[in-house]
């Protein structure tokens, strides 16, 4: 049995992120620069987008989204159960309601036709979440979207480097968001970006993310700067350090080196877990442009002879870290209380939250720690036949 706990997630920095952050500390600008000017620009040219705007998390990001398409009082946003509070969260901040369309069984990716059946003459965008970093069916949620006028907003947390039919997620719709939370596939710590095509919400999500000053207002230390400044809206305090900027300038180039080892991971996970009975793997479309931000199992407890709680347990006792993602929102207090919603009313992410484990997927792991996964898995599948 292996000896050290493996955590479910860790980040894979190097010298190169170290080098940036301590030129970042000797030059004494740490707040919004020129370091986050460059990931911003890197971050462009990377995606293939027009703007980019680095913000302090996902959550910074989805909120201006939303803000700069008009979402406000009254509104809906049709999203997925299947994801993060913060996805929902943002919604309820603009005085909205999310409105939940449920997620297909296999993918756990929200299901275009459910988002279709939940639109209303309120529904004012729509919210996809690229679960666990394989893309949604964006051919079909663009198609929903247009035939009723709607904006797109895509929450990519999980979706650097994601392709959807040879494209990458950033390219596909009116807005993108991303996360470089210290788990996720790109990190700065704490920080976001948030991806546009669209000249006009580029400049509202400027505006909005530094207090809603006037241009360039982080410029106003500097000497081509001035003190003067006008605040044309109330804004929002969102936007990036050059600290976190400077780390994330060497993760976004190392970021397709990333990917492919996590792509190892899902392939060597797949290999070693095939064929065991009660243990489903995951159901991927494509797995190149699968991003592999996790890498979620499902358990059949009465096949398995193990429930996923007790599953989760015995991975635990044999030092494996894993998570569950998600469950999902309308189960939640908030939500369940403040919808009147049950459990069955989101079938698929009902049956699935019962089910599904998240394995530990990131390129820090070695060889002998994917290994280490795969042996405890067998062996909790083969003590439960006995
Ligand atoms: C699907 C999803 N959306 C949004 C977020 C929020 O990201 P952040 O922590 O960068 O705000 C997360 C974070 O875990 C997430 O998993």
């Amino acid at each position: 049995m292996r000896q050290e706990f493996l955590p479910f997630a860790a980040p894979l920095l190097g010298d190169e992120e170290i080098g940036e952050v301590v030129e970042c500390l000797r030059s004494g600008w740490l707040t919004t620069g020129h370091k986050t000017k460059q990931f911003e620009r890197e971050f462009c040219e990377f995606i293939g987008a027009k703007h980019a705007l680095a913000v302090n998390s996902c959550t910074a990001a989805l909120h201006l989204a939303l803000e700069a398409v008009g979402v406000g009082p009254g509104d809906e946003v049709v999203t997925t159960p299947m994801t993060f509070t913060a996805t929902a969260a943002v919604i309820e901040h603009l005085g909205a309601r999310p409105v939940f369309a449920d997620c297909e069984p296999g993918t756990l990716n929200v299901d275009p036709a459910a988002i279709e059946r939940r639109i209303t003459p309120r529904t004012k965008a729509i919210l996809p979440v690229h679960f666990a970093g394989q893309a949604c069916d964006m051919d079909a949620i663009g198609a929903v979207a247009r035939a009723h006028g709607l904006p797109v907003i895509e929450d990519a947390a999980h979706a650097i480097p994601t392709r959807y039919r040879g494209r990458l997620v950033g390219t596909l719709s009116d807005i993108t968001c991303f996360s470089f939370y210290a788990t996720k596939n790109v990190t700065t710590g704490e920080g976001g970006m948030v991806v546009t095509d669209r000249e006009d919400y580029a400049e509202r999500m400027k505006l909005m993310h530094l207090h809603g000053m006037s241009r360039d207002a982080w410029k106003r230390y500097t000497q081509q700067g001035s003190w003067s400044y006008e605040i044309l809206a109330p804004g929002f305090k969102y936007n990036l350090t050059d600290i976190a900027a400077a780390i994330g300038i060497h993760q976004l180039r190392k970021c397709h080196a990333f990917h492919r080892r996590r792509l190892h991971i899902a392939n060597q996970y797949d290999a070693g877990l095939a064929g065991i009975p009660g243990i489903a793997l995951p159901q991927v479309e494509d797995r190149e442009a699968h991003g592999w931000h996790l890498y979620v199992i499902q358990v059949d407890a009465a096949q398995l002879g193990v429930d996923r709680n007790a599953f989760i347990e015995r991975l635990v006792a044999r030092n494996i870290g894993v998570s569950v993602h998600f469950i999902p929102l309308h189960v939640h207090p908030y939500y369940r209380e403040r919808y009147a919603l049950q459990p069955g009313d989101y079938p698929n992410a009902w049956a699935a939250y019962e089910r599904i484990v998240s394995l530990p997927i990131y390129a820090k792991m070695s060889d002998e720690d994917v290994r280490h996964v795969i042996e405890a898995v067998q062996d909790i599948a083969r003590e439960a036949r006995r």
